[in-house]
């Protein structure tokens, strides 16, 4: 959460700021801010609640400077508001941008106080800035003041910091949140992710926890967590700026749900042969330690975690491996029983995700027999962290509703357990099948898409709705859990989903004439079943809209709308009928006048517990 930008360069930094900032909005939207060295060596700062076009309009045309900071906030400690909005300035000569949780500022506050510092801001972070101007006070040096300060904290940060002492220099630290250095020629940045520096830049650095970088026009020096001296590798990113622009498409959530088939695509590429999944895939060692596994444990939050609980049916299923999947949040907090030979696979779209990292460093102490993450972040720190990477090739989701993540997630939870399966029963036909399946998704996607216009002719039923149900058996219970999400987070109508045989053990009681219900209806075993379920929300007056395979015998009447569906084979089918929950929820949304892509209280990467 929070966004951090940062530059010291010979041209004038706020518009690369202000475009940083605007890239890293998905982060945090609450409020934003900017600060530079000015031509009189003097720190002038703006900042603004809301997002950062209404930072942009209130700068000041003629503010200008060749080293700055910006920060784009997601409210913790202090609402939002303009005096808690970074950058944080101490005595006029310090500034600093953070992101992350400073657990011990009260009694760093309380300290301060008797110091006779003043605090302008209600949040954890004011209390950093103090910290290093008074280093500073003692060092004259912003290097070893900002190293002097960092013992004395407690929780995560990425910092960005200047001091009008010594115009040309940005120092940069981080501990437990994610910081990039942006190389360029006769310039450097700094950014908390790669995005927001692709106008400037294509090569990188990124930071290891614990570092601290020394940074200025003609030079990056970075010091590890013990003050060596160290060399970290500078890469160069294949994005490019455009791939985070939103082009033609009104908002990236619809940018990126159309992006599904070409993600599906190049999340296989070079993963699949003609009848197999290659073990390469997962890496060199990979062959060799999947020989052992016999249990998977996944971790993940949000929309990570719908996509866990769809591969635990496939572990269970395919590869007749035991298998649970658990939010992070929950399981970082709880004593687990390891079984021995347990592969742990953690799920994420950002790579940055703080309760899911924090898992991963448990299941470490635990003992899990080796880790693996799927992962839609290059150089994230899951990735990082993992024993074992496979990435998911999704492209920058910028939207907060995630959603080509989602279905790649699953493309690889599907690779994933079918080089699992293949030492614990399934075939070598059974590993065309899905290989074959895979194959052929990316256009069958292409097809779902085809059903926009008929999802938006449900829209209306939506618009003034409180509350929603959805309703999915088997694989599609977690589907229906993620159409559920993205309905809630996006468009702020309540949405509730069930096992649909559920029901009559207590959430039929909602069901009215106001309460539509939603369900996925593939062709599967459990079809017979889910048309009872249906059946006695009909009974109750419910409203129901079916999204149905086309040889279900799911018929319309005034209260059963259905739309229907290409018959889709059942291992395919959550993958399939997400897309369609996406496309619900996204048009709903836009009726309601939501924000789809910065969706209230939300930020895209929660790297804060
Ligand atoms: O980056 P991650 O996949 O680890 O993020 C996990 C969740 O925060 C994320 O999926 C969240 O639930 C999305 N906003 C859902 O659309």
């Amino acid at each position: 959460m929070c966004g951090i930008v940062g530059a010291v360069a010979q041209r004038n930094v706020v518009p690369i700021l202000i475009e940083g900032l605007k890239r890293l909005e998905y982060r945090g939207y609450d409020s934003a801010g900017v600060a530079v060295i000015d031509q009189a060596c003097c720190l002038a700062r703006t900042r603004s609640v809301g997002k950062v076009r209404e930072l942009e309009g209130r700068l000041d045309a003629h503010m200008e400077g060749a080293t700055g900071i910006a920060h784009t906030r997601w409210a913790t400690h202090g609402r939002p508001a303009t005096e808690n909005a970074h950058p944080h300035i101490c005595r006029k000569t310090v500034a600093l941008v953070h992101n992350g949780i400073i657990e011990n500022h009260e009694a760093l506050r309380r300290a301060q106080m008797q110091l006779g510092y003043e605090f302008t801001s209600q949040t954890d972070t004011e209390v950093i800035v103090h910290e290093i101007y008074r280093r500073l006070e003692e060092t004259a040096d912003l290097l070893a003041a900002v190293r002097a300060a960092l013992p004395s904290l407690r929780g995560a940060y990425a910092l960005g910091v200047i001091t009008n002492r010594e115009p040309g220099r940005l120092v940069a630290a981080r501990r437990g949140s994610p910081l990039v250095i942006g190389i360029g020629i006769g310039e450097h940045f700094i950014a908390s992710d790669v995005a927001a520096l692709l106008p400037v830049t294509q090569r990188f650095m990124f930071l290891e926890d614990g570092d601290i970088a020394d940074i200025t026009r003609d030079a990056v020096t970075v010091y590890d967590a013990q003050g060596a001296r160290v060399e970290r590798p500078v890469r160069h990113s294949e994005l490019s700026a455009d791939a985070v622009a939103r082009g033609e498409y009104r908002h990236y959530m619809l940018k990126e749900i159309n992006e599904q088939p070409r993600a599906i695509a190049d999340t296989l590429e070079n993963r699949i042969g003609v009848d197999q999944v290659y073990a390469e895939a997962f890496g060199p060692a990979a062959a060799g330690l999947f020989a052992d596994i016999e249990a998977v444990q996944i971790v993940a939050c949000g929309t990570s975690y719908h996509a866990g609980l769809v591969g635990r049916y496939w572990f269970e299923g395919l590869a007749n491996l035991p298998c649970a999947a658990e939010v992070a949040s929950e399981f970082r907090y709880r004593k687990p029983r390891v079984a021995p030979h347990t592969l742990f696979v953690t799920l994420s779209q950002s790579g940055e995700t703080a309760d899911t990292l924090a898992a991963l460093a448990y299941a470490r102490e635990l003992g899990f027999a080796r880790t693996l993450t799927i992962c839609n972040a290059p150089e994230s720190s899951l990735v990082r962290g993992s024993d074992l990477v496979l990435m998911t090739h999704a492209g920058p989701e910028i939207g907060v509703a995630s959603t080509k993540a989602f279905t790649t997630q699953l493309v690889a939870l599907l690779l994933l357990v079918t080089a699992l399966g293949r030492s614990r029963g399934l075939t070598a036909e059974g590993e065309a099948r899905i290989v074959h399946l895979l194959r052929s998704l990316p256009g069958q996607i292409e097809q779902i898409l085809g059903l926009d216009t008929a999802v938006q002719a449900w829209v209306p039923f939506f618009t003034n709705k409180q509350h929603a149900l959805f309703l999915g058996r088997g694989t599609q219970y977690p589907v229906a859990m993620e159409g559920a999400l993205k309905l809630k987070e996006i468009s702020y109508i309540h949405a509730e989903a069930y096992p649909a045989g559920e029901l009559k053990h207590g959430p039929l009681a909602l069901v009215d004439a106001d309460m539509p219900v939603v369900a996925v209806a593939p062709n599967n075993t459990l079809l017979e079943k889910l048309q009872s379920n249906l059946q006695e929300v009909r009974a109750r007056g419910g409203e129901l809209f079916v999204f149905a395979d086309s040889d279900n015998d799911i018929h319309e009447d005034p209260r059963t709308h259905v739309i229907s569906v290409p018959p889709v084979d059942d291992l395919m089918a959550p993958i399939v009928y997400a897309v369609l929950l996406q496309l619900l929820a996204y048009h709903v949304a836009v009726s309601r006048g939501a924000d789809v892509d910065q969706p209230r209280n939300l930020a895209k990467s929660v790297t804060v517990e």
